[in-house]
């Protein structure tokens, strides 16, 4: 047992440690930190001690088996849950083990099928207000569209009216949690900052709006019509059901963890496709023989593997969650290194994602890769958690299979209409927050009409 030492990692400056490296560059210093030191690498920063886990077995033994020794991060304990308050991201211990039952019952199948309908809708409409020829941000364009996928399956046709006040209060929230020094720093929420005003005004705002909403709904309720319903009807064994605080935060929790990480997944597959002709030749093709010009629809959803194929491949190269918190709750060995409580555990699917023993020339973007097996086939040729967009252990993302059915229907419904002609300056270049998203003004494409 290596008690006393650490793993070896980048020595930083005194007291803060690496910390000026890591704001600089999280992606770039952690990525060099772990090809430089291994798959478990100490890193210290602003007195406390990091531990950059890579290698699969050890995410598995810490995310999976272990799951119980860890809880989340401390900026997801502190700051998240001041948007997000005791939702299921944020929740621990007895009230997340009970939400997770509660919210899954949103999240059947026949329930996720049901949606289908609606996120081609929602394409359909967005697209109508893109001009053939314009220049756009796609990032833009892709967080509305999947702003309003979210909207209109969580509250059905409710928020028409509110969705432009919702996206804004939400657009707010994400400039206080990306980086923001208040944020960062965890400032009294009473400070007059001008960023702290526009933040507590918004939360303000979408409690009003999402109470509203839910006492409009308790007053009329609407079975088994959207999410909202399933959170109202869901009751637990002993017959406990959501209260209305709690309601507010799942509500919250859903639409932000719901529709900025599908947004980037479908902004970093376009750019993709933009720059990969040859794969774009094949998803063009594939969409003319599935679909033949017609709308998809639920059941073409396993018709188009070669759509998912590509989706796959950039949730590997550019995975929207791009590093998983955790923080260290009873002692914890790994490779015969003590791991202290309050030690900070860090997971990052881009780098593991990264790693050339499981995936070949790991910089290429080859959907082939996926394409070749089956689902299930390609999973089991690979460790658990090599390949790991949606988290792992019983914190896996609530959402995956919602996340893909909506990823892959946008991406056939928008590509059979729309070719994207990237600007120039418009490549992958990041700015990463809680999610890897695109840095400055973002990427840039014409819409060209097919
Ligand atoms: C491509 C899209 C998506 C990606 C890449 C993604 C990724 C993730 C990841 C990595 C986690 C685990 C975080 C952790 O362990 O710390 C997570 C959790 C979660 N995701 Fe997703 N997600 C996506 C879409 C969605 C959608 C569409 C929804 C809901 C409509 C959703 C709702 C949630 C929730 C509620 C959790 C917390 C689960 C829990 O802790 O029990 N996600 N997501």
């Amino acid at each position: 047992m290596n008690q006393s030492t650490f793993p070896a990692g980048p020595s930083g400056y005194p007291v803060i440690g690496c910390f000026p490296q890591f704001v600089r560059d999280p992606i770039g210093f952690l990525h060099a930190s772990a090809r430089a030191y291994g798959t478990l690498t100490h890193v210290r920063m602003l007195g406390r001690d990091y531990y950059l886990v890579s290698d699969p077995q050890d995410i598995e033994e810490l995310l999976v088996r272990q799951s119980n020794k860890i809880r989340k991060d401390e900026f997801t304990r502190r700051t998240l849950s001041r948007v997000l308050g005791k939702g299921l991201v944020t929740s621990e211990d007895e009230l997340w083990r009970k939400q997770r039952r509660l919210v899954s019952f949103a999240f059947t199948p026949v329930r996720i099928r049901s949606y289908a309908d609606v996120m081609v809708t929602c394409a359909a409409r967005e697209l109508q207000n893109w001009r053939a020829g314009s220049v756009f941000n796609l990032h833009e364009a892709m967080s509305r569209l999947t702003l309003d996928v979210v909207a209109a399956t969580l509250f059905a046709a409710e928020v028409d009216d509110t969705a432009r006040q919702v996206a804004h209060d939400i657009s707010v929230f994400n400039e206080y949690l990306a980086n923001s020094p208040e944020a960062l720093l965890n400032l009294p929420l009473n400070l007059p900052t001008p960023r702290l005003r526009r933040f507590t005004a918004a939360l303000r705002s979408m409690d009003g709006i999402l109470f509203r909403l839910i006492a409009e709904r308790r007053a009329q309720p609407q079975a088994g019509r959207d999410l909202l319903s399933a959170l109202l009807e869901a009751c637990d064994a002993d017959g406990t059901r959501m209260n209305d605080q709690q309601l507010r935060d799942e509500c919250v929790t859903l639409f932000i963890a719901g529709h900025e990480t599908t947004a980037l997944a479908l902004v970093h597959a376009f750019h993709l496709l933009a720059t990969h002709p040859e794969v774009e030749r094949r998803f063009r093709a594939e969409l003319t023989s599935v679909l033949g010009g017609r709308a998809p629809s639920y059941e073409d959803f396993k018709a188009l593997p070669y759509t998912t194929a590509i989706l796959k491949e950039s949730l590997r190269l550019y995975p929207p969650v791009w590093v998983l918190g955790r923080e260290v709750k009873e002692p914890l060995s790994l490779h015969g290194y003590a791991l202290a409580p309050s030690a900070q555990l860090l997971f990052s699917p881009y780098i593991v994602h990264r790693d050339s023993r499981y995936f070949p020339e790991p910089e290429a973007f080859r959907p082939e890769r996926w394409e070749a097996l089956t689902d299930t086939q390609s999973e089991t040729n690979l460790p658990k958690l090599a390949y790991f967009p949606f988290g792992g252990g019983p914190r896996v993302c609530i959402g995956n299979h919602f996340a893909m059915l909506e990823a892959v229907l946008l991406m056939a419904a928008v590509g059979q209409q729309v070719r994207f002609e990237l600007q120039p300056r418009s490549q992958l270049q990041f700015s990463p927050a809680v999610t890897l998203r695109p840095k400055g003004s973002g990427v840039l494409a014409r819409a060209h009409r097919l």
